[in-house]
């Protein structure tokens, strides 16, 4: 292995909970994970982050951690994620896990004890706890205070059974460089850091957003960075959402994360000047640190990149999640498929969130009843929210669960997906798995970390040449475009016509 691994690797994102189900009660685990690691190597990715896993009531997803250092039974056991890691890192695949530091689940130890320990007590200066709230407003919607019945409020920046940490209090530092140290011993090579930016608060500014991206947050990481030094090749992933460029870069001082979610890219809309605006910036703020861009288009809090690519608005923001738009999916998957290639040229590591090597659609029709996502209800039930992005994956055969396990899965799979299953696209030379999979095999020895070169181009074309030669040209125009000269083309994201590269297409040329 190359003693910095991360710098180019593919990382694909293990939404556990709809991966694939091992003891046929609907949700994916562990089992159904560990028997599926042969496909993760075939597809070719050097890593892999999985969301959440710990022991949890499940109020948003695993997001609320009832206790760091075991494993949610209805996922497995610790043992078991032991045996997953060794069987990962025998087949040359990272194991990154996700460590949610700025909240808790009410059903911690450590917050029953505050609530048994009451007011004014050592237990409850682990979180924050009130006589009186304050206004600010749940990221969820809704009030980010909730009271109990004791009389005290308590900061819920997420959902009511998030309670947040007090990170002026030197335990919840300590607590946390034990979490990490635990999980480093049993030999996962990097921690995915939840919500990276908003741990400090500021409560006396007036500000209603005095919790994001406050100069203290960098202390605790730079206290991370250290003790993952002690380990070898152990990596620090922030998630770190918000639009200034300058201040996100700073997190990426060598002292302290190692990479970054660019959710700059990932919010930026199909459209040439800005996605070479969204490239040139990214890699001016990330070159001059020595820290590798990260390109990401999915993950499971935004809406499928298919979906998302075939609306009037291709852009994604949270705020205003265009749940249920129309979408023109054909138009979608074809810019998906460029995208993809574009994503994977780009210097740096890339993530791919399961089910976008299938092209798999935003599912919108989920049943209210069967939703989870707390952003539903919290919203009064008018943003539906992230669940249509997390529907379990569909592996093989012709009907629902398509092979994701013995039982009804948790969310309803669409009927149609028969045509989208593992099965179904292994078979097919021109399906998007076969192209993610010839992509993640040329990336392996001709991309990833390093630089790139810009070549002379219309401005609806965004192309450049990698240090291994290989060129990636990409016509975001309305009509066709003639090719650079090349030798060969190494893959597209979509049939040629003959030198010409159509609208919404991608090519690898050597
Ligand atoms: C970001 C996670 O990706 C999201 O799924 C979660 O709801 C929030 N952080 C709160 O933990």
């Amino acid at each position: 292995m190359p003693e910095t691994w991360w710098r180019g690797a593919a990382i694909y994102q293990v939404y556990l909970r709809s991966f694939a189900d091992g003891n046929g009660d609907g949700v994916g685990d562990l089992a159904g994970l560990r028997t599926r690691l042969p496909y993760l190597a075939d597809l070719g990715v050097n890593a892999v982050w999985l969301n959440p896993w710990y022991p949890s009531p499940m109020a948003d997803g695993g997001y609320d951690v009832a206790d760091y250092r075991d494993i949610e039974p209805v996922f497995g056991t610790l043992t078991e994620a032991e045996r997953f890691i060794e069987e990962a890192h025998a087949l040359g695949i990272r194991v990154i896990i996700d460590v949610v530091p700025n909240h808790s689940s009410t059903a911690s130890a450590w917050f029953r004890e505050a609530l048994a320990a009451g007011p004014g007590s050592p237990a409850r200066e682990r979180f924050w706890f009130r006589d009186e709230p304050g206004d600010w407003k749940s990221i969820f919607g809704g009030p980010a205070w909730t009271q109990l019945p004791d009389g005290q409020w308590y900061l819920h920046l997420f959902d009511p059974g998030q309670p947040d940490f007090n990170w002026t209090n030197p335990e919840v530092h300590q607590e946390f460089h034990d979490v990490l140290r635990f999980w480093f011993d049993r030999g996962v090579d990097g921690i995915r850091i939840d919500s990276a930016a908003v741990l400090v608060k500021d409560f006396d500014g007036g500000d209603p957003d005095g919790y994001t991206d406050l100069d203290e947050v960098h202390e605790i990481y730079r206290g991370w960075r250290r003790l993952a030094d002690e380990y070898d090749e152990r990596i620090l992933v922030g998630e770190v959402w918000f639009p200034d460029q300058e201040r996100f870069a700073r997190y990426l001082r060598p002292d302290e994360l190692h990479t970054a979610f660019n959710f700059d890219f990932l919010a930026c809309p199909w459209e040439p000047a800005a996605l070479r605006r969204s490239i040139e910036q990214t890699l001016d703020t990330h070159i001059p640190l020595g820290a590798p861009p990260t390109w990401v288009l999915s993950n499971h809090d935004v809406a499928r990149v298919v979906t998302r690519y075939g609306r009037a608005e291709t852009s994604w923001d949270h705020g205003n999640r265009r749940d249920g738009v129309p979408s023109d999916l054909e138009l979608g998957h074809r810019r998906a498929r460029a995208a993809a290639l574009l994503a994977m040229a780009l210097p740096g590591s890339v993530y791919v969130y399961q089910g976008e090597e299938l092209g798999l659609p935003e599912v919108d029709d989920i049943p209210d009843e069967l939703r989870e996502d707390p952003m539903w209800t919290r919203s009064g039930h008018t943003v539906p929210g992230r669940d249509g992005c997390r529907v379990p994956l569909p592996w093989s055969g012709e009907e629902p669960p398509f092979g994701f396990g013995a039982g009804e899965p948790w969310l309803p799979q669409p009927e149609d997906w028969r045509k989208l299953t593992v099965e179904a696209q292994t078979a097919d030379l021109g399906s998007t798995l076969n192209l993610y999979r010839a992509a993640l095999r040329l990336r392996r020895d001709r991309l990833g970390d390093g630089t790139l070169t810009w070549l002379e181009s219309r401005p609806d074309v965004l192309a450049f040449t990698r240090e291994s030669g290989l060129t990636c040209v990409v016509n975001l125009g309305a009509d066709p475009v003639r090719l650079p000269p090349h030798e060969s083309v190494l893959l597209a994201s979509g049939t040629l016509d003959g030198e010409e590269l159509p609208s919404d297409t991608a090519a690898w040329l050597a």
